[in-house]
């Protein structure tokens, strides 16, 4: 288990200082943020995302030290190929985001009686399912460099629901569940497994999903409203959490859902 570092807790030393640092969904929102934020704190990123021309502007802005890995999280050859390409690299991996996900996927909010096995189906694969097969090919690679730390993307949906999002909301309930018994698993290898949990993050997954909505004026109002601090997230604010429960300085903490979420689950 790696020990607290004092160093970077304090600043004296960059938080993620030669760390190597795999993030899915790097292409945008979240994870891009996270991709520049653990860059700046010392780490070397592996950005994966299956979007390719994201994945190409955050090449463009980050040179040569970025390897971005193009794949789909439901695929398990992707996936392999993302650990395999990071070891080849770099020879070993001490961190994992898993910020890839899809929002709510329909047109419209679907009640529990309305939802399709489509729609589910799809959300479970990439959210949930997706975070499982990353997880489970970065374990023993994490396990053999002698530890590191997991972070995990989950949501407040996920503790609190919403009325309309059940597939969303299940999926990242079942993040929180698949995290929790990582931190469990992971305990002996010197592996830390956390959680976050946002409120609404504006990044494209909200911003092109509320003008969906049949008034997204007052959408947007209500939404913002439903925070204790009544506006919404930026990426960076998510990923700054991230930061920290990835480094050192957070070597006491596994097995924890931290909200992110301007006091949602309060309101
Ligand atoms: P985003 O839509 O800006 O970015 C998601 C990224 O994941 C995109 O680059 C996309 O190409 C990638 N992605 C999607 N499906 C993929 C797949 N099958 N394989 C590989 N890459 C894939 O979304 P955002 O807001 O940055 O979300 C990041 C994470 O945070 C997600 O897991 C999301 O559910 C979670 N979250 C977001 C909140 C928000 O309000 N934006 C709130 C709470 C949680």
């Amino acid at each position: 288990m790696r020990s607290f570092d004092a160093e970077a807790a304090t600043g004296r030393r960059p938080l993620l200082h030669g760390k190597v640092a795999v993030i899915t969904g790097a292409a945008s929102g979240i994870g891009r943020s996270a991709t520049g934020l653990f860059s700046a704190a010392g780490a070397t990123v592996v950005a994966f995302d299956r979007h390719e021309a994201g994945l190409a502007a955050l090449r463009g802005s980050h040179g040569d030290d970025l390897l971005a890995v193009t794949g789909d999280v439901t695929s398990n050859d992707d996936v392999a190929g993302l650990v395999a390409a990071a070891l080849e690299r770099h020879g070993r991996i001490d961190v994992l985001l898993n910020s890839a996900g899809v929002g709510t996927i329909a047109d419209v909010p679907q009640e529990v009686s309305d939802t399709p096995d489509d729609i589910w189906q799809r959300t479970l694969d990439v959210n949930l399912s997706g975070t499982f097969r990353v997880s489970r090919a970065v374990i023993p690679a994490m396990a053999a460099g002698g530890g590191g730390a997991i972070v995990n993307l989950a949501s407040v949906l996920g503790l609190a629901g919403l009325a309309g999002a059940v597939s969303y909301s299940a999926s990242k309930g079942g993040v929180i569940a698949i995290t929790r018994t990582i931190a469990l698993e992971g305990a002996p290898l010197g592996i830390r497994a956390n959680v976050l949990a946002p409120g609404f993050i504006e990044t494209p997954m909200v911003t092109e999903y509320l003008p969906k909505l049949e008034d997204p004026e007052q959408a947007r109002i209500d939404v913002e409203a439903a925070h204790a601090l009544g506006r919404l997230g930026q990426p960076e604010e998510v990923a700054g959490a991230a930061l920290w429960l990835a480094s050192d300085a957070a070597s006491f903490v596994t097995g924890a859902v931290l909200p992110v979420d301007g006091g949602y689950l309060m309101v």
